[in-house]
């Protein structure tokens, strides 16, 4: 029925379902507005892994908030981070004295994420906080962990709802894993 270019056959397994995720971001939404009330954040989207999550998490924050983009690689196409992270697009506004929420897709080694606040630190804002749709903790490699998670997850590949493999899956609207043909 499907042709071979079709990608939902790549899955071997749905592990979150639109339905989950979508109660789950709008559960993280209501506790971030609840913690920055009063207040306005810069919501920092990290290029390309967060943006499905970014655009959703976003719509259910309900203090004010100004978007901005990095984009970093840390990645390459392989399965594993290589520890280097090189910034390819920097972030637009200021964030001295302004209260930073970085938005990431997953939390793995926990090596971007360090460096990525260690980066913006050196900036002074009044405070950053992450926000991580999947933590894999079990991977962690440094002394870190997001301030607000939405599903901490065993230790498989995963892809969809923006995360990737060779640049590709972002667009599936689940998280999946994959099939271990598809990478081996
Ligand atoms: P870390 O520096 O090891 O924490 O890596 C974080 C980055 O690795 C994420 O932003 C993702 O781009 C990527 N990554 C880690 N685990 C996965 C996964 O299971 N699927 C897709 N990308 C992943
Ligand atoms: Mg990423």
């Amino acid at each position: 029925m499907w042709g071979k270019a079709f990608m939902t056959q790549d899955i071997k397994e749905v592990l979150l379902s639109e339905e989950q995720i979508k109660k789950r971001v709008q559960e993280l939404g209501d506790q971030i507005s609840k913690d920055y009330e009063g207040q306005e954040i810069i919501a920092l989207c990290v290029l390309k892994g967060a943006c499905v999550f970014y655009a959703d998490i976003c719509r259910a924050i309900t203090v004010h908030l100004k978007m901005d983009f990095m984009s970093i690689s840390s990645y390459g196409d392989a399965q594993k981070t290589s520890g280097i992270v090189r910034i390819n697009k920097d972030m637009d506004t200021s964030i001295t004295g302004k209260h930073v929420l970085i938005v990431e897709d997953i939390m793995d080694s926990g090596l971007t994420l360090s460096y990525m606040k260690r980066m913006l630190e050196e900036r002074q804002p009044a405070s950053i906080r992450t926000v991580c749709f999947l933590d894999k903790p079990e991977r962690r490699e440094c002394d870190i962990t997001p301030d607000y998670c939405g599903f901490v997850i065993p230790n498989e590949f995963v892809v969809g709802y923006g995360l990737d493999y060779k640049q590709k899956y972002r667009n599936l609207p689940f998280v999946g894993v994959l099939k271990p043909e598809i990478y081996s």
